[in-house]
């Protein structure tokens, strides 16, 4: 309605650091009673309909000026099977009324009443220093409940969405499902969902499917957040997007328990995307006056490609979700023992191998498991958090005190939430670990999961971690956690509260990091799960950096980095050199390969670096030193995914500073066939007119390239560079230079 006579709300936020980054804003149109989130390229508009529903207006590219869109209207039945409800894209459903595609809420009543309305209330918007917030709150037509649905936006191009489920009744109601939102998009037969699977050894791997009616459903049932399916998910259209080029809807939930993100094509061919906790064995009662919060559902939009929405997330994860963003410390050089010693750790062996990688350039010295308790094997020993007394006779003291000495800093692995029935904590607590009494329990690598919903062992994990890092020098944890959730019973709370488990087991892990980083400000996390089982943006508000596999094959790892790359920061990825033959193909790849593939994320050194010959050990030096100078580019710039691995005999990466100073370009070649010549990489993201100096890591293997090269002429031309045979690599970089 050009002309229309509009009054504007406008909250306006630039989010933290500054200028360069587009706007986020929420205008409120109150005569349409139509909101209009914007956020980097993307707008979102809801409206208030006749109805007095909620629903969805717009997801998609940025709509500038004030909204001409009229009132929200509620569809027409399609026919007497198909009501206005499933035609109408609500914004946040319940089920009641005949709702019959997937709902964000479901309620039970003591009555029997499990129908529930959700007609809009009022609304608040506040503004702040990190972005814009808008409350709208719903209920239902008849009963006491309330739904809050919360909106942030953030400047990088992200929308938060959650939301809080109220009772005001009189009694207690039970919530069956609860999402945190549901996103809608237009009809349209072409739309293809991208998602990111796998399991133990070979998580990441990229799916792209069409999407047809009916439900993709991508999801956890495990209690955490596992390794065959990550909550991430990205839409494009067929035909039309790629890396570069296209529309693509993308989002990923902060969750690290079990969760869903359900994708269903209605028969209209509208989709309905709808995240949150798992719909499986949910329950959660509510008593008068009490909330449950779901977790926060972060979405975007990008009109060019999954090069640039991966580019959004990455950058919105550096600015809004991991400690101490805006600027979150560069990842150090880790040494790490486990594939050199596995549980056979003692003072000597850590001593010799953290003496060798300190002369190698290493920052961090990292004792894996085997440290403590009766630890000989996976079969005893956890939940005993004190030093073996016969690996470390002196405890970790000398062992620390010689790290320092050598200019490293010292981690320690622990796995707070897991019991072996072989453990003194098992005998003085059998019933902390979950099960269903009575019935059979599953024990995984021969250890029991800890509940954590309960309070007493909330309180003995803080106290032991706490306890560990007061009484040693301590710079970082490598937390990890090495199986599922079997038997997810709590027999010490009355039955209705039981299912509770899968919201108090995680609030309560966040607690115990929230409040073990309080005591221990300069303390650092990785969230490890045997490999990369626990990355989500919900664990990353705690942790600093997360172990993606304990696939370290430098092959395997370029397909596994690339799809993580989908959803998360290099900054966090931790990728270590380890020896060959690899322990799990026995692949040999040699030494450069595997630095190169490494340095394109957190570089790490998992090898026995006490057998390293002279030559190894002098390359290694060498690619420290390089990789320090290139370290805050990769970790925190714009990653470009030039060549992709996966169906490629070669691949390269390109990373661009974020204040474009310098850029570094990673080739692969993996294997050549036919003698045939490295194809041409064209780098990106470059300033066309700048100037930059080219420095190759390798200069034999990029002979004839001008030593300076203009960013067109980078991009345009591109480099010819001379890699042959098997698991060749290399690195160049671009330094601008400033014109006088
Ligand atoms: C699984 C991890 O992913 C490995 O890196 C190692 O820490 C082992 N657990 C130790 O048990």
């Amino acid at each position: 309605m050009p002309g229309r006579k509009v009054c504007l709300v406008l909250l306006a936020a630039l989010v933290t650091s500054g200028a360069a980054l587009p706007q986020s804003a929420i205008r409120y149109d109150a005569a349409s009673r139509v909101w209009q989130l914007s956020a980097g390229e993307m707008t979102y508009e809801i409206g208030v309909n006749d109805q007095n529903g909620l629903q969805t207006m717009y997801w998609g590219p940025r709509l500038e000026g004030p909204s001409t869109l009229a009132s929200a209207k509620s569809y027409p039945e399609a026919a007497s099977f198909d009501a206005s409800l499933s035609t109408t894209p609500l914004e946040y459903a319940a089920w009641g009324d005949g709702l019959p595609t997937q709902p964000a809420l479901k309620i039970s009543f003591p009555d029997g009443n499990r129908s529930l309305i959700l007609d809009y209330l009022d609304s608040k918007q506040t503004d702040g220093p990190n972005g814009d917030r808008l409350e709208i709150t719903l209920r239902d037509r008849l009963a006491e409940v309330y739904v809050h649905l919360f909106y942030k936006v953030y400047a990088p191009g992200i929308l938060a969405r959650w939301s809080q489920i109220e009772n005001r009744t009189k009694a207690v109601i039970t919530v069956e499902q609860a999402a945190s939102a549901t996103l809608n998009l237009p009809p349209s037969t072409s739309y293809e969902l991208s998602s990111l699977s796998g399991r133990w050894g070979a998580e990441w791997q990229l799916q792209t499917v069409a999407l047809v009616p009916g439900h993709n459903v991508l999801e956890s049932r495990r209690g955490s957040t596992s390794h065959q399916s990550n909550p991430w998910l990205a839409i494009g259209r067929t035909g039309e997007t790629t890396e570069t080029a296209g529309p693509v809807w993308f989002g990923e939930l902060g969750w690290s328990g079990s969760w869903q993100i359900d994708v269903e094509q209605t028969f209209s061919h509208r989709i309905k995307i709808t995240g949150g906790y798992n719909t499986f064995d949910f329950s959660y009662p509510l008593a008068p006056g009490q909330l449950l919060n779901t977790p926060i559902f972060y979405v975007g939009y990008t009109s060019k490609g999954h090069g640039e929405a991966s580019r959004i997330l990455h950058h919105f994860q550096q600015q809004q979700i991991l400690p101490g963003a805006p600027r979150p410390k560069p990842r150090p050089i880790i040494y790490n023992s486990w594939e050199a010693t596995e549980f056979n750790v003692d003072e000597a062996g850590q001593l010799a191998l953290a003496e060798k990688a300190a002369s190698l350039g290493v920052e961090r010295m990292v004792i894996d498991d085997g440290w403590f308790g009766q630890r000989a094997t996976d079969h005893a020993g956890l939940g005993d958090w004190y030093v073996n007394q016969t690996k470390f006779p002196n405890g970790l003291k000398p062992v620390i005190d010689r790290v320092h000495q050598l200019g490293m800093d010292f981690g320690i692995w622990v796995e707070p939430e897991m019991i072996n029935p072989d453990s003194d904590l098992y005998r003085k607590h059998p019933d902390w670990a979950m099960s269903f009494p009575g019935r059979p329990r599953t024990e995984a690598r021969n250890q029991l999961v800890l509940n954590l919903a309960r309070d007493d062992v909330k309180q003995f994990i803080l106290s032991f971690l706490d306890k560990l890092v007061s009484e040693n020098d301590i710079a970082f944890l490598k937390w990890d956690y090495n199986r599922n959730w079997s038997e997810p019973g709590w027999d010490a709370v009355p039955l209705p509260e039981q299912k509770e488990i899968y919201v108090r087991y995680i609030d309560n892990l966040y607690n115990v990091l929230a409040e073990l980083r309080k005591r221990h400000p300069k303390l650092e996390i990785e969230s490890c799960s045997g490999g990369g089982g626990r990355v989500d943006l919900g664990i990353l508000r705690y942790t600093d950096e997360v172990w993606p596999s304990d696939n370290t094959d430098a092959l395997d790892r370029l397909s596994i980095q690339d799809g993580f790359s989908h959803a998360y920061t290099p900054g966090v990825m931790v990728a270590w050199v380890t020896d060959v033959p690899n322990f799990l193909d026995r692949r040999n790849i040699p030494l450069q390969f595997r630095f190169t593939v490494a340095m394109t994320g957190a570089l790490g050194i998992g090898s026995d670096v006490t057998k390293w010959t002279a030559d190894e050990s002098s390359l290694a030096t060498r690619l420290l030193a390089f990789y320090k100078t290139i370290r805050s580019t990769v970790q925190q710039g714009a990653l470009y995914r030039l060549v992709a691995p996966e169906a490629n005999e070669q691949s390269a990466l390109e990373y661009v500073a974020e204040d474009g100073h310098q850029a570094v370009l990673f080739a692969f070649l993996h294997s050549q066939h036919y003698g045939e010549p490295f194809q041409t990489v064209r780098a990106k993201g470059l300033e066309p007119a700048a100037l930059y100096k080219v420095n190759p890591l390798d200069p034999a293997k990029a002979t004839g390239l001008p030593q300076q090269m203009t960013g067109s002429e980078l991009m345009g031309l591109g480099l010819s560079l001379h890699l042959i045979g098997d698991y060749d690599s290399t690195a160049i970089v671009f330094e601008k230079v400033e014109r006088k």
